[in-house]
């Protein structure tokens, strides 16, 4: 056929390319919902850290969301598997992460982000968190709010990642979270123009999962305005593990009893068991059926193959990936999913109040009873009042490159033929793609490439959002 098909949809892709792709998300009740539309979001996602913490190399300038080449080729991919969001975990608020940002934004995939990260006074201390809770830390996370709160697709902030461990650890630190997450709300409310949620992130320990749960999201003297509260809660879940696990054998029927009336977003931060390889993700059908949609989704751990072994792809030093048979899997699953069953909103369910926190709430006697808020020092109070002084804030820039330019090989080795990142038209954010990147499992003939995927895309003729009619016809006669 005539190529003036090809070029119009590489052009829409072109004009397209500078729109905000995505709505920020907001928290309402159990729900994540995009804020425009009042639609549920529900997170479909994989968790982010190529390199693994050694890829967190602030003094070489570098971080998982530094190398837009890298972010186009891993968004190319994560697109074509169907995700919505990525969850990042170590990243320099001094670096430049726009390109990255903008890629990701374009193709409707949204970013949770750790202000945290490995390095010394950039965590709160589990066994001191008083000595860790000063201006240097929290300046930094303050700094990671203002670099990624300007792109719409930052969905949220974990202010604190599995602090908690076990009854030991469940003594102080439960008040220092709800410190940290008091003075980045606090930031956030004086410093930046929307409400982004900040929540945490927990270990699936059982002793101390619940309680973690309903101390963090209880409103002191019932205030619902509670800056210390968590907007959402994170559970890093491993317990369904291979094919022989079911709803109750691996305790999510005990999850749904327990977060069923959850006043904040419950989802899973990090999932997927790799007890049993290669990983067949039938957990995923439950996570997204009927039985668990009261909580919002999850993210699999994790993007690419690192030591510890749960990979969905391996990436090579000179900058291909060969996709793992974890990812063909996963994205099986996902195409699996009817995503209508979740993504109504239970009314009663985003209309419960938090409860007034309370010894009650707490079962275990070793539990912090504690709901007396370590103060904001004073030299932090004023960073909240005034704002960092001349922070790095990041902007969403042009993505013009769309074509991954490094080699990418399916499962079976073929390389993936024109492996490339397909804006989407504003307001769309990415889901399952019904496709099989590899190639490998349909026997149809030509292997489907990777760039056929991608859900919202309109139809060639199809006027994107955002884009105004008479604009688009005098670009069509331009190319006449
Ligand atoms: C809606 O939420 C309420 C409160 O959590 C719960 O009791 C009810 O079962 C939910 N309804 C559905 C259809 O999930
Ligand atoms: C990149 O490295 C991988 C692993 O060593 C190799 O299989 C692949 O052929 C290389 N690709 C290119 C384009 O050199
Ligand atoms: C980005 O990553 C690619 C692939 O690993 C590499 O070739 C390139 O040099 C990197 N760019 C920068 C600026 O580091």
């Amino acid at each position: 056929m005539f190529s003036l098909e090809r070029a119009v949809v590489c052009s829409l892709a072109l004009l397209t390319s500078a729109v905000y792709a995505v709505k920020p998300v907001e928290v309402q009740g159990q729900d994540f919902v995009v804020a425009d539309t009042g639609d549920r979001f529900v997170i479909v996602g994989v968790d982010y850290q190529p390199g693994g913490q050694a890829g967190y190399k602030p003094q070489e300038g570098e971080d998982a969301l530094t190398n837009g080449t890298v972010c186009l080729r891993d968004a190319a991919l994560l697109q074509g598997l169907g995700v919505n969001t990525i969850r990042v975990y170590n990243v320099d608020p001094t670096l430049n992460h726009d390109d990255c940002a903008s890629i990701f934004n374009a193709v409707g995939i949204y970013m949770l982000m750790d202000v945290n990260a490995p390095f010394g006074g950039e965590s709160l201390n589990r066994a001191d968190p008083e000595s860790s809770y000063h201006v240097g830390y929290l300046s930094r996370t303050f700094g990671v709010v203002e670099a990624f709160a300007p792109y719409p697709n930052t969905l949220g902030f974990f202010a604190a990642n599995e602090v908690i461990n076990d009854l030991g650890t469940a003594d102080e630190n439960p008040r220092y979270i709800r410190a940290v997450q008091r003075d980045l709300k606090n930031y956030i409310k004086n410093n930046i123009d929307r409400a982004i949620p900040v929540g945490y992130s927990a270990a699936d320990v059982r002793e101390v999962l619940e309680d973690t749960w309903a101390y963090l999201q209880c409103a002191i003297d019932g205030d619902e305005d509670d800056m210390s509260r968590s907007d959402f809660f994170g559970l890093n879940s491993y317990s369904w593990c291979g094919s022989d696990a079911t709803f109750d054998t691996s305790g999510y029927d005990d999850l749904v009893e327990m977060f069923g009336s959850s006043t904040i977003p419950v989802f899973f931060s990090e999932y997927g068991c790799n007890d049993v390889q290669p990983r067949v993700f039938d957990e995923v059908q439950a996570l997204y059926g009927r039985q668990m949609t009261s909580l919002s989704g999850g993210l699999v751990y994790e993007y690419s193959q690192e030591e510890a072994d749960f990979g969905l792809v391996d990436i090579h030093s000179n900058g291909s990936v060969t996709l793992r048979v974890d990812f063909d899997n996963l994205q099986g699953q996902y195409n699996e999913l009817d995503l209508s069953i979740i993504q109504s909103s239970n009314d009663t369910a985003v209309n419960l109040e938090p409860p007034e926190c309370g010894r009650s709430l707490i079962s275990s006697s070793q539990f912090s009873t504690d709901f007396d808020i370590p103060e904001t020092p004073d030299d932090v109070a004023d960073l909240i009042s005034n704002g960092l002084d001349d922070p790095n804030r990041g902007q969403i820039v042009d993505v013009d490159e769309t074509e991954v330019p490094m080699e990418c090989y399916g499962t079976n080795g073929n390389v993936l033929e024109d492996l490339a990142i397909r804006p989407l038209p504003e307001d769309q954010s990415n889901t399952p793609s019904g496709e099989d990147t590899s190639g490998g499992a349909t026997g149809t003939g030509a292997a489907p490439s990777a760039t056929s995927s991608g859900a919202a895309v309109p139809a060639v003729g199809g006027v994107p959002q955002g884009l105004e009619y008479g604009a688009f016809m005098a670009f069509l006669m331009w190319l006449a």
